[in-house]
């Protein structure tokens, strides 16, 4: 059973300045609600009800986002409003929320190890809420992960077939399947050229990591673009037969990208007024 996820929120998000100079990219919204409510509302479905999030200057709206606004509440309270504050008050009420903050944006591997505060000695889920996932069919992301690690008890990676041309944008992994979209992981670089790559298979925002991953993280040297890599530390795990490869069922939008946020806000634009 997982029951917490960890949020990597604390990266510096350049492509979306100015709008990020003074905000955290996860607060972007996707037409009226920011990116990491749609995380979090993907880990409280999976089963999450621990919330663990990484943050760095700049960390007070995401804290006062999941937290109560009182004067707002009494202004609303009672109006045709109303309903607009009822996703995140049920989020709120069912989920606790802590922070911590990773003072160096050394990469994401060293915000998850910035983590192990809040995680402790269990496995955990891992959401980077600039992948926006959205599976119309069935449940979400993160769950059908959970789903699998009941059955594998290793660490498990999202994938997604990407064009071989963005291969070294992403970690990219190289397996065997061993179920139709379940590989199992020989090995996996970071942001490989074309030629290196193993594959296109290409890993996304969601993982499952055991907690051996932070004695792994405390040794991994900086790596790709000298930040410290989660597809490093997971190299080391990936030898040892401990990672599985997940072609999850779903769309991913990639909000960190300009024309993937746009993308993703006409999509669930559509929805929302689908559903009216
Ligand atoms: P990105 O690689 O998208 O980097 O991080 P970024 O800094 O957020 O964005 P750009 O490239 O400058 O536009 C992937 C995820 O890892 C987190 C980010 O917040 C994002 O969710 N991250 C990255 C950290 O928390 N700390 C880091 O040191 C690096």
């Amino acid at each position: 059973m997982i029951r917490k996820c960890l949020f990597p929120a604390a990266g510096y998000g350049t492509r979306f300045l100015p709008a990020t100079k003074a905000m955290p990219k996860e607060m972007l919204p996707i037409v009226n609600k920011p990116l990491i409510q749609y995380g979090v509302e993907e880990a409280f479905e999976s089963g999450c009800t621990q919330i663990a999030i990484i943050t760095g200057r700049n960390k007070r709206s995401i804290e006062d986002h999941f937290d109560i606004s009182y004067e707002l509440e009494r202004e609303i309270q009672g109006t045709d409003k109303e309903h607009y504050l009822e996703g995140i008050r049920k989020i709120m009420h069912s989920c606790s929320f802590s922070y911590t903050r990773q003072n160096e944006m050394k990469g994401l591997g060293h915000a998850i190890l910035t983590g192990e505060t809040l995680i402790g000695d269990e496995p955990f889920g891992v959401i980077l809420a600039d992948d926006l996932c959205l599976n119309e069919k069935g449940r979400g992301v993160l769950a059908q992960m959970c789903n699998l690690y009941a059955k594998y008890h290793c660490a498990i990676v999202a994938i997604e077939e990407v064009d071989p041309s963005q291969v070294d944008k992403y970690g990219i992994i190289q397996g065997e399947e061993i179920e139709q979209g379940i590989f199992k992981v020989h090995s996996m670089i970071e942001k490989p050229s074309q030629e290196e790559a193993p594959s296109n298979l290409a890993i996304i925002g969601r993982y499952i990591l055991i907690p051996e991953i932070f004695d792994i993280l405390r040794t991994t040297p900086a790596g790709k673009k000298g930040e410290i890599q989660i597809t490093d530390a997971l190299q080391t795990l990936a030898l040892q037969g401990k990672v599985i490869a997940y072609q999850f069922q779903g769309k991913r939008y990639d909000c960190g990208s300009v024309e993937g946020f746009i993308e993703a806000t006409n999509v669930f634009y559509q929805r929302i007024k689908n559903a009216k």
